[in-house]
Parts: structure tokens; sequence; C-alpha cells
């Protein structure tokens, strides 16, 4: 399947990242948001993310051109019915994404394939929502999307082969490295990496030790790029509340409740770094 004018839903930090790597391998992109506002910083942090990558000379002008002149922003859904790869990558919400999927299954043409960057939502009942269920996917992109290499590529029960297919192809296409999984609560990278989030926030919810003395245990103990508190506020607390409620009700088991502490922060407004304040403060 010939994949062209890709158009990706929600232009927040993970949609702008997954835009931005689709126009420098090529392909021509739309990114859409509900409003010109949200679809403005998406691209200005595009634009500043180039920028830099052209002063630290990784890239000319005329790629960081080349790269701009593939990507078009639209706060216009419509905007989907030439598309033959759509990517959702609005918030971790099950009713709102199965709308998108449900607006997009009617407007985008039927050869079209139907990607959710969910973290942890089930494929397979989004595929449901749609009457073309075989050509629905998970094609779950790493944060910082430009940096990381990762993309796990999450099967539907209903997926077909030749979905998977060209989702491989695309991602291959992209520089980055994909790892097929099977359509189960939080798949394979939020299945290890919320949990521990989660007990670190439990560490300091049961003062066993500070918020930044945590990290630093993680980060210089186990060498982790970044400490787990510092991890949580990069990806976004309500994000990381949502994986870990859908783990928590996907399993039933009670080794994967959300520490009230995330709670409290998330219902403070306090998400993390995209809010300004979290476990840390960005102001
Ligand atoms: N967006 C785009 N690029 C970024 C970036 C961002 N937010 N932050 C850093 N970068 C780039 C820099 O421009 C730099 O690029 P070059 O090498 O081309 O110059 C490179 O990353 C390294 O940056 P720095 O030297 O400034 O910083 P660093 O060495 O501390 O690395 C990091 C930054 C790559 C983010 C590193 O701290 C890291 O790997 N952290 C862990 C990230 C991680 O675990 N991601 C997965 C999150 S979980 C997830 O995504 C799944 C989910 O569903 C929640
Ligand atoms: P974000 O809050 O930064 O951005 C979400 C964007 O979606 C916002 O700009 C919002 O205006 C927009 N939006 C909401 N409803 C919309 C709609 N109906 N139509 C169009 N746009 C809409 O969130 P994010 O961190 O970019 O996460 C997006 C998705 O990617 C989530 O499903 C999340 O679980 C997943 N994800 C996040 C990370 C991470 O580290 N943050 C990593 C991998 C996957």
């Amino acid at each position: 399947m010939l994949i062209n004018q890709v158009m990706v839903i929600g232009a927040g930090q993970m949609g702008a990242g997954i835009a931005q790597v689709f126009a420098q391998a090529g392909l021509r992109v739309k990114l859409n948001d509900l409003n010109e506002d949200a679809l403005q910083k998406g691209l200005d942090g595009i634009k500043k993310r180039l920028t830099k990558a052209v002063e630290k000379e990784k890239m000319t002008e005329n790629e960081k051109q080349q790269a701009f002149e593939n990507l078009e922003g639209t706060t216009d859904l419509r905007a989907a019915s030439d598309c033959d790869l759509i990517i959702e990558a609005v918030v971790e919400k099950m009713e709102v994404k199965t709308k998108v999927f449900q607006s997009l299954d009617a407007i985008a043409p039927d050869h079209a394939i139907l990607a959710s960057n969910t973290s942890s939502l089930p494929i397979t009942e989004i595929a449901a929502v749609t009457k073309r269920p075989s050509q629905v996917i998970g094609m779950h992109f790493m944060n910082p999307v430009p940096v990381m290499k990762l993309v796990e590529i999450i099967r539907a029960l209903q997926t077909s082969d030749e979905t998977y297919e060209a989702i491989e192809q695309m991602t291959e296409k992209l520089n980055k490295t994909p790892v097929e999984v099977n359509d189960f609560p939080g798949f394979v990278s939020n299945r290890i990496l919320m949990p521990m989030i989660n007990e670190a926030i439990y560490t300091v919810y049961e003062g066993v030790s500070s918020v930044e003395d945590v990290d630093t245990v993680m980060k210089l103990g186990m060498n982790h790029p970044m400490g787990p508190l510092t991890l949580a506020d990069f990806i976004g607390l309500d994000t990381c509340l949502s994986i870990m409620e859908v783990l928590h009700e996907g399993f039933g088991d009670s080794k994967y409740r959300p520490c009230p502490l995330l709670r409290q922060y998330v219902k403070a407004g306090w998400l993390g770094k995209k809010s300004g304040r979290g476990f840390y403060s960005y102001e």
C-alpha cells in the first residue's frame, strides 16, 4: 500500500513530534487540533526544534525548509478526505478517541489506515467503533518523538496483516524500530514503565524520601536518563493517571492502583511540564 499523504490529529507534545518526523522523512503531513491556538503552539514547537537542529548543524537550512513545506496545519477534520494514513494523538480518554475515530471513519477514503498513538487504551475497542476494523492499528511513538527510536505497533484483534505490514514499513521509513505487540492493557512499554513511576510517587507519598532524592537514586543508581518523577512530569501526570487506571481496570489487580497523590496532583491541575507545575516547578 502506498502512503503519501498523512494526517495527525492532536498537535500536543506527541502529535507535533509525530508530524515533524513524517515531514522530515519526506511525507506530506497535515496537523490538526481543535482550535488555532493549540495548532499554532504545535507548529511553533516544530519550527523551533528544526531551527535548533540547523544551528547545531544536524540539518541544512534547505532540509528544514523542505520539512516545513511538507507540513500543513488545519482545524478542519474534513481535511482527512484525501489521506492514506491518519494517526490520532488526542488526550488519553476513550470517549474522546472513539468520537474522533467515528468521525474519521466517515471522512477518510476507504483505503485509509486509522492509527492511534494511545499509551494504553484497547485498540480492539477503538477498531470496533469503525466500519473498517481491519484497518485500525496502534502506532505508539515514544516521547520525545524526534529522538526516541521505538515505535510499538499494536495489533487489535481485528487488524489485518496488510495493515500491520504497511505500518511496519512506514516505521522503518521514519528510521525508527518497530516492535510488534498484542493488544493488552498498557501494551509492553507502559505495563512496565508506569508501575515504576506510580511506585516512585508512592515512595514520596509515604515519606520514604523526597522527590529530588527518589530521582537521584534512579538516575545515579540505575543509570536512567531521567528520574521517574521528572519523567512523569515530562509525560504529563494526567496521561500517567489515565494509564494507571487502564492497567488497574484492565487487569483487576490492586497492584496497579494509582497513588492517591497522583490523583490529587491531577485534580489540582498540576499536570507536569505542560502546565508549568507537577512534582517540579517549570515557571
Ligand atoms: N523534543 C525534541 N527533542 C528533544 C527534546 C524534546 N522535548 N528534548 C531533548 N531533545 C533532543 C535535543 O535536541 C538533543 O538532540 P541532538 O542530540 O540532536 O542535539 C537530544 O534530544 C539530547 O538532548 P539534551 O542533550 O538536551 O538532553 P539529554 O541528553 O538529557 O536527553 C532526553 C534528553 C532524550 C529526553 C533524555 O533525558 C531521555 O532519554 N529521557 C527519557 C525519555 C523517555 O523515557 N521517554 C519515554 C517516555 S514514556 C513514553 O513515551 C510512552 C508513553 O506512552 C507515556
Ligand atoms: P497533550 O495534552 O500534549 O496533547 C493533546 C492534544 O490533543 C491537545 O493539543 C488537544 O487540544 C488536542 N485534542 C483534544 N481533543 C481533540 C480532538 N477531538 N481533535 C483534535 N485535537 C484534540 O497530550 P500528549 O502528551 O501529546 O498525548 C497525546 C496522546 O499520546 C495520548 O493518547 C497519550 O496517552 C499518548 N502518548 C503520550 C506520551 C507522552 O509521553 N506524553 C507518549 C506516548 C503516547
